[in-house]
């Protein structure tokens, strides 16, 4: 195993202990009904060491996601997707995506004007789904006085506990080397003591744009020129059943041998496509957080 192998879960998992401890702190102080922006405003400026443990939470939020997205790259580059069993490569896949949709919900919690207007498009982009978009709009979201409810019941219960289901048959060690422990420790607590944290904008003031998570500003880009249901649902869909489906490669090469050539250009053709998609995110995230969505 080559050294970024070796160091990338690692440290993701080290990054997941701080983030749920930091998580378990803040959820003392937060209410999720009610003005939910000055509950956030005063556990950053009232509740002792708020402010630090609200960026402490951040950063290793975003440090853990990064890695576990930088570690599931790594997987793909090397092609271990063709050593692995398809259901491993599926749990993998998908508890990255549920990664995000932890991040997008925190990015909700925060109650400002850039938290309510996430919620709203993502309600927006599920509810363009035909026939079931609304009730499956409000398995995640309910308008209203409720609006951070769910978001709260998902973010800080259902999606880390889903998460560590999914990959524990995957993690050899749940606690990594001390050393790793300390080193994201003492960089994230440097992170939240020495970095200043975005603004939060009030939901009521007048701002001329605002914009999503960093992850989500290349589908916000798209959603300018395609239509909801194809920019928000079906192109990050077809992505996902993509790269789900590329350990099937393997699988069909090994039942039909007669046809090994032909599966295996499809599967080549398929991680070329997913390579370029992927580039071209990357890209369109680029260009969104220098030059706005
Ligand atoms: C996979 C695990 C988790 C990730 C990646 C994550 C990430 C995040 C992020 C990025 C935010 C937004 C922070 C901001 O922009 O200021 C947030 C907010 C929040 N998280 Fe988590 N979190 C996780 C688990 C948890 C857990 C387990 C809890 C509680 C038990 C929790 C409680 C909260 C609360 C209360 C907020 C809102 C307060 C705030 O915005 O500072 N989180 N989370």
């Amino acid at each position: 195993m080559n050294r970024v192998s070796f160091y990338l879960p690692r440290l993701g998992l080290s990054a997941l202990i701080f983030c749920i401890g930091s998580g378990v702190i803040l959820a003392f102080y937060y209410r999720p009904t009610g003005n939910v922006f000055r509950t956030v405003e005063e556990i950053t400026t009232l509740v002792p060491y708020g402010w630090f443990f609200r960026q402490l939470h951040y950063g290793t939020g975003q440090a853990f996601v990064i890695l576990m997205f930088l570690h599931t790259m790594d997987h793909l580059v090397r092609r271990r997707y063709r050593i692995y069993p398809f259901r491993e490569w599926v749990t993998l896949v998908l508890s990255l995506a549920l990664c995000f949709h932890t991040l997008f919900t925190g990015f909700i919690l925060k109650g400002d004007q850039e938290g309510i207007f996430a919620g709203r498009i993502f309600l927006n982009i599920i509810e363009t789904l035909p026939v079931a978009g609304r009730p499956i709009g409000r398995l995640f979201i309910a308008p209203g006085e409720g609006f951070f409810f769910l978001p709260y019941l998902y973010h800080c219960l259902f999606l880390p506990i889903l998460i560590i289901y999914l990959m524990r048959g995957h993690i050899r060690e749940w606690l990594p080397d001390p050393k790793f422990i300390l080193s994201a420790g003492i960089g994230l607590s440097l992170y939240a003591l020495f970095v200043k944290p975005g603004l939060d904008i009030p939901p009521e003031a007048s701002v001329p744009s605002v914009s999503g998570p960093w992850f989500f500003q290349a589908i916000q880009t798209l959603l300018k020129a395609l239509p909801p249901l194809l920019a928000g649902l079906i192109i990050p869909g077809l992505f996902l059943a993509c790269l789900l489906l590329l350990p099937l490669g393997n699988t069909g090469s090994r039942a039909l041998p007669s046809k090994k050539g032909i599966i295996r250009t499809a599967e080549t053709a398929l991680y070329g496509l997913l390579i370029i998609a992927l580039g071209a995110y990357g890209l369109l995230t680029l260009r969104a957080l220098i030059w706005g969505p």
